[in-house]
């Protein structure tokens, strides 16, 4: 038998690793088990974020975006950038730099905190022990007062378009297309659709994104989401609602996708195909059988509102859990997981977790949309001021999107923000703040903002509950 330990957390995600060092900062002794195999066939932490999602996903879209930038934009602020190219291979080799620095820095909070990094598959076999099967095959057991399992999430396949390497991919391979394709697929016109479309769509790929439902973003509210579709249609991706695809067929070194929409039978040919259709928990093999754990029948560990599983002893956070598989969000409930081991009271507010889509302008949202509000019942007065009329979006050229902020019609509590435009990603903390203090629009519209600034966009859009909106006829 090996150390005994306070928790062990397995995975070392932005739920595993977050929990691993909050609760060694709390003065538990902590172990943190991980397998992950990087690119240079070493074990790294830092889960699907760090290694194949959040991270190396927004190094791709700043580069693009200035890109854009530079052969497009700057001409109009008088910038003579000349012949402006694009080396994709050198934006890849800058993104896995940054990726190495961020999984490296981690074992260094490992050790800074006191956490014991052990490497292998990591196996809950009772509710106080941990099986560890490392790379040679070799499984140690320790044991530990409580489990937190974080084993995060991996892309969803789905028949008609089964992967091919480096012709049919899922965003992990979209991560790695080590030159712009002509014609690009995507399946699905969700976050992960939209984002790397935009990467590659900047770079130059004609992009067809098929969305099978016919509502653009439908967790967005209305207004904010029709003006997101006309933008990104503007700049080019070609959304198609509404089409379900069907089969797939690898002709050489293109790809034959077929569809089905509102016409019948569709098809279309790419040089590469992205399947991002969702995303599933990856439990299997986590428990072992007859430790007592629950999981529904889409392999979501079952949890309480703070992580308990079916055994005491035993938490599960993050993408393996319900709730929307968000690298906050996971590390948010790693967070309260190790406080409540600790022995201190901690809860989550599941009601004001933002959400961003990386997109240019950003979308980024926190709580109820219009509809949602109306659907359950609930009287709502709304604001909303487009950016076109905000001095700093003018000077930065960002006029497009807008901010809306959706309050009770009586109470004038905050119930929703939702924002398309330029820092959409950082103004949407604002909306936080307000929903985890219970503001009013009113508090917000007697808040001083800085000018000349995109928040004030916020502050309008609050004035404008009202219809007090300055800057706005
Ligand atoms: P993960 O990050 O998946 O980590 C789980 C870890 O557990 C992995 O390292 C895995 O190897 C390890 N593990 C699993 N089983 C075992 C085992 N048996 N033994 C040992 N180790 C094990 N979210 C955002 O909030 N913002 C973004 O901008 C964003 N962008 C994204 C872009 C892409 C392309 C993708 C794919 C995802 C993105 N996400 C983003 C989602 C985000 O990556 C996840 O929500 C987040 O990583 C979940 O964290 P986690 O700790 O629950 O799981
Ligand atoms: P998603 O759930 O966001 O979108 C998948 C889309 O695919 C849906 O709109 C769905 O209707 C569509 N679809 C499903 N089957 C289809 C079919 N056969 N044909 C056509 N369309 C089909 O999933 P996605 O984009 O894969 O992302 C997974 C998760 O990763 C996200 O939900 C999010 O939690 C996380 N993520 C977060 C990011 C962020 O915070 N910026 C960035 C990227 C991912």
């Amino acid at each position: 038998m090996a150390d005994k330990f306070d928790v062990i957390v397995i995975g070392a995600g932005p739920g595993g690793y977050v929990s691993a060092i909050r609760a060694a900062q709390m003065g538990l002794k902590v172990a943190c088990v991980e397998k992950w195999i990087g690119k240079e066939g070493k074990v790294v932490h830092g889960g699907t974020c760090l290694n194949v999602g959040c991270i190396p996903s927004k190094a791709l879209l700043e580069a693009s975006h200035k890109f854009v930038e530079a052969k497009h934009d700057f001409a109009d602020m008088g910038i003579e950038a000349g012949d402006v190219n694009m080396d994709v291979k050198k934006m890849m080799a800058r993104k896995d730099k940054i990726v190495k620095n961020l999984t490296g820095g981690i074992s260094g909070l490992f050790k800074a905190n006191g956490v014991t990094a052990i490497e292998g598959t990591g196996k809950v076999v009772s509710s106080k022990q941990v099986e560890v099967t490392d790379q040679d095959g070799k499984a140690s057991t320790y044991d530990a007062d409580n489990i937190v399992v974080a084993a995060g999430s991996v892309p969803v396949e789905i028949p008609p378009t089964p992967l091919k390497e480096g012709l049919v991919v899922d965003s992990t391979g979209a991560l790695e297309f080590q030159e712009t394709p002509k014609r690009l697929g995507v399946i699905g016109a969700g976050i992960i659709g939209l984002e790397l479309g935009s990467v590659w769509s900047r770079l130059g790929s004609e992009v067809t994104v098929l969305e099978a439902v016919d509502d653009f973003l439908p967790m967005v509210d209305g207004a904010i989401a029709k003006e997101t579709q006309k933008l990104l249609k503007k700049q080019g991706l070609d959304i198609k609602l509404g089409a379900r695809v069907t089969g797939s067929e690898v002709k050489g070194e293109e790809v034959v996708v077929k569809y089905t929409d509102a016409k019948g039978e569709q098809e279309m040919t790419f040089d590469k195909l992205i399947v991002c259709v969702g995303r599933k928990p990856y439990t299997q093999g986590v428990i072992a059988d007859g430790v007592g754990i629950e999981t529904d029948e889409r392999g979501f560990i079952h949890v309480d509102d703070q992580c308990r599983t079916s055994v005491p002893s035993v938490y599960a956070i993050g993408d393996c859990v319900r709730g929307p598989m968000l690298a906050h969000k996971a590390s948010e409930e790693g967070v309260m997981v190790a406080d409540i081991i600790a022995g201190h009271k901690a809860e989550m507010n599941y009601d004001a977790i933002p959400n961003v889509i990386y997109t240019f302008p950003e979308v980024a949202w926190v709580g109820l949309t219009e509809q949602e509000a109306k659907a359950k019942g609930i009287e709502v007065k709304t604001g909303a001021f487009p950016f076109a009329a905000s001095g700093r979006a003018m000077a930065n050229n960002a006029t497009e999107g807008q901010a809306k902020i959706i309050a009770d019609a009586e109470t004038d509590r905050v119930l929703g923000m939702h924002i398309v435009g330029q820092h959409a990603g950082e103004m949407i903390a604002q909306g936080v703040i307000a929903l985890e203090f219970g503001s009013s629009a009113e508090d917000l519209a007697l808040t001083c903002y800085a000018h000349p600034t995109m928040s004030e966009a916020v502050h309008e859009a609050a004035l404008a509950v009202e219809g007090h909106a300055i800057h706005m006829a």
